[in-house]
């Protein structure tokens, strides 16, 4: 054949751009974002270490390395359902981000999951629920991949393979599906006591929702927010649910399980169809951008501690509406990708070392999980934004791209694609200064409080959800096989509160031992109780 035809830029006749990745006139990430600089890694200073929270350089040299050519690992049980955000415009004093805009609209699609169950689990186990969230903006995808529950189990992501292998079913019987009975959960969270607070979150009645529609959301980490002018503020996101926290009791959740194992995902699909869709306001926590980041004592790089909102309030940003079942299982709720690094300018990550490992852990996941590096291309995951990136061929190529030269400037091609600006949406990493450092692989003194937070949880629970907690223990640690795990626990248990600790070794027939540490002064914060909190909506 003779040479192509080619359109001024370079591109096949008949082709759209769009179905080529070749969109626009900005050199993008996969996610649509523009790109400021191909050209040079993100260092801690000219001469420094690059780093690891660079997506666009781990984004193109995973690709680059996956050119020539299963189940999630976690979360792998969910339901999903499309939607539409509307910013109320609340946000623009702290981001630039232009999908928070007021009365802006933004398609959205959300997938609720378990953790720890495999794709055929029953839904009304107690355990942590996911709450990822894909905004297709006009700048490219913001994904906030949450939970329901404020904090994390651990604080460096170099342990989430160890907690995960201490939750999922043990190796030789395949069992169980959820945390009860679990030796192994049980060793885990007492051997590593950061886990404590979310531990009791999961056993108080949020680790039973009674509907995805019922459940709060958070983005645990704290984020940074960049303004208009380059002022930066750290946040924290919330998900309030218009129809209010509820749970159900542990009777209930295990009649379900049995007679209905379906019944989160038949809830969502059911109300969506019947039209009652569910609503859910976007908040953030805001906190001032301070050399510690820490607020109020807290660190805000910990994932394991919460700012309780009589200190700073949830301010409502925006809207969700979820207005639409998946047509089809596999393509969108199966194949869809999210990523804590999918930002769009005027949003900005944190050092919370959590945070970083996730930003190398979903991409690589998704690279065998999705067959390759191509799933940005999938319906699901495509950006709405123009693509116009220089990643090329690889396993499950969709596009069909022309030019010569896919490698910026060059001089073959009729032109390519240019860098964007901060005017032109181009992301531009919030400056944050890095103090000089030493490596080390220590956590800071400002992570080894273990207890205060999940004491101020229980402070701030009602009688009955007390109740719940106790009972929620006692039964977890009676189906513990080991004896020396049961007592350790008590041990943990001792250390949030006496009577938390005398209840459950009542129930179990143990003696309660004392608390190894001083027990904290902390005030409840009733928004911590799902049946005495309140909070504004708009
Ligand atoms: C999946 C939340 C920490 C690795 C998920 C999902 C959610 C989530 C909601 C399911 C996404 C979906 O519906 O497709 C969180 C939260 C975390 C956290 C809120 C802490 C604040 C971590 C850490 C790692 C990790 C520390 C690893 C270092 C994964 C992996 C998947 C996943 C590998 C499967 C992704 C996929 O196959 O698409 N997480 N996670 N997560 N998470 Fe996390």
């Amino acid at each position: 054949r003779g040479p192509e035809p080619r359109t001024p830029t370079g591109r096949r006749d008949g082709i759209p751009p769009e179905a080529n990745g070749q969109g626009g006139e900005f050199l993008t990430t996969a996610q649509g974002l523009r790109v400021r600089d191909s050209d040079h890694s993100l260092k801690a200073g000219a001469r420094g270490p690059v780093l690891l929270q660079d997506h666009h350089l781990r984004e193109k040299i995973t690709h680059f390395d996956h050119e020539r050519i299963p189940e999630r690992v976690v979360h792998a049980r969910g339901a999903a359902a499309h939607g539409v955000f509307k910013g109320y415009g609340t946000a623009s004093a702290v981001t630039r981000a232009a999908f928070l805009g007021k009365d802006v609209e933004t398609p959205v699609f959300v997938r609720f999951s378990t953790v720890l169950g495999s794709r055929g689990s029953a839904d009304t186990v107690r355990d942590t629920r996911g709450f990822a969230t894909k905004f297709y903006t006009d700048e490219g995808v913001f994904d906030l991949v949450g939970n329901n529950i404020p904090v994390f189990f651990i604080q460096d992501a170099i342990k989430f393979p160890d907690v995960i292998h201490a939750g999922k079913p043990h190796p030789d019987r395949e069992i169980p599906q959820a945390q009860s009975a679990h030796d192994t959960f049980w060793d885990f969270v007492s051997l590593h006591t950061e886990a404590t607070h979310h531990t009791i979150w999961n056993m108080s009645d949020r680790g039973i929702p009674r509907s995805y529609r019922t459940m709060e959301g958070f983005g645990i980490h704290t984020f940074r927010l960049v303004d208009a002018d380059g002022g930066t503020s750290l946040v924290k996101w919330h998900w309030k649910p218009r129809a209010g926290v509820h749970s159900l009791v542990w009777e209930e959740a295990q009649l379900i399980n049995g007679m209905d194992p379906d019944f989160h995902r038949r809830d969502l699909a059911d109300a969506i169809e019947a039209g009652a869709f569910p609503q859910w306001e976007l908040g953030v926590q805001v906190f001032p951008d301070t050399p510690d980041q820490m607020f109020e004592g807290v660190d805000l790089l910990d994932p394991t501690k919460l700012v309780p909102e009589e200190l700073a309030p949830v301010q409502p940003v925006g809207l969700m509406t979820l207005n639409a079942n998946p047509l089809n299982y596999f393509a969108e709720t199966e194949q869809v990708a999210f990523h804590p690094g999918h930002l769009v300018p005027g949003i900005d990550i944190t050092d919370d070392p959590l945070l970083t490992g996730r930003l190398f852990s979903y991409l690589d996941t998704q690279i065998s999980r999705l067959g390759g590096p191509n799933f940005a291309q999938l319906p699901i995951n495509r950006t709405h934004a123009p693509v116009n990136d220089m990643l090329r061929d690889g396993m499950h190529q969709t596009a069909v791209h022309s030019g010569a030269a896919p490698y910026k400037p060059n001089s073959l091609d009729g032109g390519c694609p240019f860098f964007a600006g901060a005017a032109e949406g181009g992301y531009t990493e919030a400056p944050v200064a890095i103090p000089a450092a030493h490596k080390v692989r220590e956590a800071p003194a400002s992570f080894d409080d273990h207890f205060s937070h999940a004491r101020r949880f229980w402070l701030s629970l009602t009688p009955a959800e007390r109740e719940h907690v106790i009972a929620a223990y006692t039964f977890e640690l009676s189906k513990v096989w080991e004896p020396a795990i049961r007592e350790r626990n008590l041990g943990v248990l001792a250390n949030i509160d006496p009577v938390l600790c005398q209840e459950v070794a009542a129930g179990l027939g143990l003696p309660a031992p004392g608390p190894s540490v001083p027990l904290a002064e902390v005030e409840p914060s009733p928004a911590l109780s799902q049946l005495g909190g309140e909070w504004p909506v708009a």
